[in-house]
């Protein structure tokens, strides 16, 4: 029997069904491990099942070498080289589609709230400071009606772009590297538009782009000044799309209204300049938590890891790979 580690807490039920094919390590005081703590429990491990919070690069690969797949519980992959794993022939694999719309419906109701200014109302009144009726008490912008641009016209920036056209009859604009054929943009009612109309454009822009040198600090003090001041920003991408120094130093002085992050540089610890502003609606990177779909993610994750290794009804063939496993050995 192979052996696997599991390394953050899980739904045990995915433990046992793992158990069925594997030896399981796991971890059940849910500790984030060291990078050392992380090889030493991989020794003699066939399998990862990991999430987003562990680096799997070309130097853990080497010193891992019974390791044949490593499936994330996330559909973002920039924690796991995955050149590096294709050329040990190691199975990468993540959890696209059972989040997609989760996320935007999270996606969503971020930029609502920053709009809106949900949390600074909540604040306001829990601080006992709400008195009486205003006629200027609180006002936000509108979301319905308004343009919404979206950066990184995926999975999941389409089903935002959906909720906007169809839910909130907003204009939507969307950039990205390839532009979508022209009956996915009818289906959301999207233009395209290069990346400084977009930020010249929107009222509130989304951030669904994934992670990686080219998008690392996309959204930095150039692109914000482009931004109407009267616009928010919604980062439900990865930190480090986001310069978070900029963006907390442009919502300080008013350069936009507001923004809703999910993600951060330096998870779990923002920036700290965000932490008291309060034209930010911050959450703590759980724009997929729904009940349903992080069992989704987890069983998507073990179904993977199952077929990677070559066991139950799929073997040799996982659900959702990112790379072609062993046949892309060089
Ligand atoms: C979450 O950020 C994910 O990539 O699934």
């Amino acid at each position: 029997m192979d052996k696997v580690l599991v390394t953050r807490a899980v739904f045990p039920e995915v433990l046992d069904r793992l158990s069925g094919y594997f030896e399981v390590e796991f971890n059940p005081d849910d500790q984030v491990w060291t990078r050392s703590q992380l090889v030493e429990r991989l020794q003699g491990k066939a399998g990862a099942f990991i999430t987003g919070s562990e680096r799997v690069d070309a130097e853990l690969l080497a010193a891992c070498p019974d390791l044949r797949a490593v499936c994330t519980m996330a559909v973002g992959y920039n924690n796991i080289d995955v050149e590096a794993c294709t050329a040990r022939g190691v199975w990468v694999t993540n959890t696209p589609d059972v989040l997609t719309e989760t996320t935007a419906d999270f996606g969503f109701a971020l930029m609502m709230a920053a709009a809106r200014r949900l949390s600074e109302a909540e604040r306001y009144l829990r601080r006992g400071e709400w008195r009486k009726w205003h006629y200027d008490q609180l006002m936000g912008a509108d979301v319905h009606g308004a343009t919404l641009g979206i950066l990184g016209m995926g999975r999941i920036g389409q089903a935002i772009a959906r909720r906007g056209a169809l839910g909130f009859g907003m204009e939507v604009v969307y950039h990205n590297r390839t532009r979508l054929p022209l009956e996915a943009e009818g289906a959301v009612n999207a233009r395209w538009v290069d990346k400084a109309t977009l930020l010249r454009e929107s009222d509130h822009l989304v951030l669904v782009v994934p992670y990686s040198a080219t998008s690392h600090h996309m959204i930095g003090e150039a692109e914000l000044a482009l931004m109407k001041p009267t616009a928010t920003l919604t980062n439900i991408a990865r930190g480090g799309v986001v310069d978070d120094a900029a963006l907390a130093k442009a919502l300080r002085a008013g350069r936009i209204a507001a923004a809703g992050l999910d993600v951060y540089e330096g998870e779990p610890h923002p920036n700290p300049a965000l932490l008291d502003l309060p034209n930010v609606v911050l959450s703590p990177h759980i724009a997929s938590s729904s009940v349903s779909t992080r069992r989704a993610m987890a069983d998507l994750a073990a179904g993977n890891l199952i077929a990677a290794l070559g066991c139950g009804p799929r073997a040799g063939r996982p659900p959702t790979p990112v790379n072609p496993g062993p046949t892309g050995r060089p």
